[in-house]
Parts: C-alpha cells; sequence; structure tokens
C-alpha cells in the first residue's frame, strides 16, 4: 500500500480514543499497520475492527495493556511484533492529568500520574528498543504536553511528569545515536485538544463556557482538533523527518511564544 508511512509498523498506547485513536487513523491511512493498545480493551478492538474494515484485513490489532505495568509492556510488545512482522514506531500518547494543588494533592495521586506518564516512556522505550533494531530506520513519538514546557499554578504532577517526558525523549534520542541505531525519538506539546481528557473542565463549566476559557489562553484564539496532532505524529513516524531527533514540536496556537 502507498502512503507517506507505507511498511511502517506502529505500536500505540492510548490508542482507545482521543489522540491516540487519531493517530492511529492517519497512521493506517497513510499506510502502515498498528498496534493499537490501552486499559480500555473494548475501545481498542473495536477500533482495530473499523480500521480493519476501512483499510483491510491485518492492519490493526488490538492489546490490553496499562502502561505503568513492565510484564504487560513486555507482553503486548512481543505479541504486537508477531502479529505485524516487527515494530518500528513507538507513539507512547497515554496519559492522564489529575487536578490539584500543591498542598491538596495526595503522595498517591502524585505517584499514579508519574506512573502513567513517565514510567509509561522509560518502558515503553526500553522494551521496544529490542523489536525496534531489527526494523530500522523507526522513531520514537512521546506525546508531552505545553504543560511540560510552561508551568502553571494548580497541576504539579502534570506539569512535572511531562516535563519529565520533554528530556527522557532527548535522552533516548542520544542512547539511539550513540549506539548507532537509526532510531530518532521526539516529543510533541500540545496544548488544549478537543477530546475526553478536557471532560471534567466541561462538566464543570458546561461545553461552551469551558472551551471559551480554554480558547481565551491560546493566541490563535480556538482549542486544537485532535488531528493537529496526529499530523505531527504522522510526520515523525515517516522517514520524512529522518534529520529529527531529540528535538520537541510545539503544537499549541501560540502560547510558548508569548
Ligand atoms: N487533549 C489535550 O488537551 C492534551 C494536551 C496536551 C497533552 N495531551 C496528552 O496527550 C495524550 C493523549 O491525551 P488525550 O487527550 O487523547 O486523552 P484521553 O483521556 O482522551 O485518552 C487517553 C487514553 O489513554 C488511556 N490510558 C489511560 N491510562 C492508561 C494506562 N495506565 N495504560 C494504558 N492506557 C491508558 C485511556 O484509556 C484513554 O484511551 C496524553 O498523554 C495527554 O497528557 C493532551
Amino acid at each position: 500500500m502507498a502512503g507517506r508511512v507505507a511498511g511502517k509498523k506502529a505500536f500505540i498506547t492510548g490508542a482507545a480514543q482521543g489522540l491516540g485513536a487519531a493517530a492511529a487513523k492517519k497512521l493506517a491511512a497513510e499506510g502502515a499497520k498498528v498496534a493499537l493498545a490501552d486499559i480500555n480493551v473494548k475501545g481498542v478492538e473495536a477500533l482495530a475492527g473499523e480500521l480493519n474494515k476501512a483499510h483491510g484485513a491485518g492492519t490493526a490489532f488490538a492489546f490490553a495493556l496499562d502502561v505503568t505495568q513492565e510484564d504487560q509492556w513486555i507482553a503486548a510488545l512481543k505479541a504486537a511484533n508477531d502479529a505485524m512482522g516487527g515494530v518500528s514506531v513507538l507513539l507512547n500518547n497515554a496519559g492522564i492529568s489529575r487536578g490539584g494543588g500543591l498542598e491538596d494533592m495526595a503522595l498517591d495521586t502524585w505517584r499514579t500520574v508519574m506512573s502513567v506518564n513517565v514510567d509509561s516512556v522509560f518502558l515503553g522505550a526500553k522494551h521496544a528498543l529490542k523489536y525496534m533494531r531489527d526494523n530500522q530506520p523507526g522513531s520514537i513519538i512521546n506525546i508531552s504536553s505545553i504543560a511540560g514546557l510552561i508551568a502553571s499554578h494548580n497541576n504539579p504532577s502534570y506539569n512535572a511528569s511531562k516535563a519529565a517526558v520533554w528530556l527522557l525523549s532527548k535522552s533516548i534520542a542520544l542512547h539511539c545515536a550513540k549506539h548507532k541505531l537509526a532510531i530518532r525519538s521526539n516529543s510533541i506539546h500540545p496544548t488544549f485538544i478537543d477530546t475526553p481528557i478536557l471532560d471534567p473542565l466541561r462538566q464543570m463549566l458546561g461545553k461552551e463556557e469551558a472551551e471559551a476559557k480554554l480558547a481565551r489562553q491560546i493566541p490563535i484564539g480556538h482549542i486544537g482538533e485532535p488531528d493537529d496532532i496526529a499530523n505531527a505524529v504522522l510526520y515523525l513516524a515517516s522517514d520524512e523527518s529522518k534529520f529529527m531527533t531529540g528535538a520537541e514540536l510545539r503544537l499549541d496556537g501560540g502560547i510558548s511564544a508569548m
């Protein structure tokens, strides 16, 4: 099949909805095979069915994965490697946000956010490289956030975890370069994008007011669409970005230009 990522084999975490699902759709439409991993198994099974219907059987596969669990990473990557005939792209997308200020946040909540957002990237890169070595050139794409570069007063665990993803992406890039692997690693930093992650705020303020409140913080004047991020994933997954590693893509409607 022709396409900008024809022949690529992408493992995607948090693929049941939101940015992960949008990236999976984009990569499959551009010729990649996709392994969809999530704790929401029904969600990834449904999306895999949809993509196989649209692009042919054997395009998409669904796997249960809690990204905080090393044994599950080992099993899911092996199964995905067997199913797709390799792994050449890793999209570390699964992530959570748990509000709560510095003085109110329970240590357990802090640890949960750090584990889902940061342990995931460490474990994914560590165990995927075994397969990606055999499928070069490859690309590791980590979804950080603009909140990993710019802090706010009320989300310390999210700020700290996404900042960790930012520098960990560079560390992975340098590890691969040092070992002469044609495997790149970069981070993506979105601002507010229209996905279910915004639902708690929508429930609190109502959809219109919530989105207007977020939009007021963005120079371009509105929140982003999932495809705004999926297009960046497509670029980083493809060989069009073959000279880009250890870098960050800010898709923030101009926030960090201020
Ligand atoms: N949407 C935004 O405004 C925005 C902005 C900046 C960064 N991000 C980041 O983008 C990524 C995707 O966000 P989204 O908006 O699509 O969120 P979402 O809540 O819509 O989807 C997240 C997905 O991750 C899965 N997931 C959660 N915990 C998991 C775990 N332990 N193991 C495996 N899967 C798990 C969920 O089941 C869900 O399918 C996250 O890392 C998020 O922090 C989102």
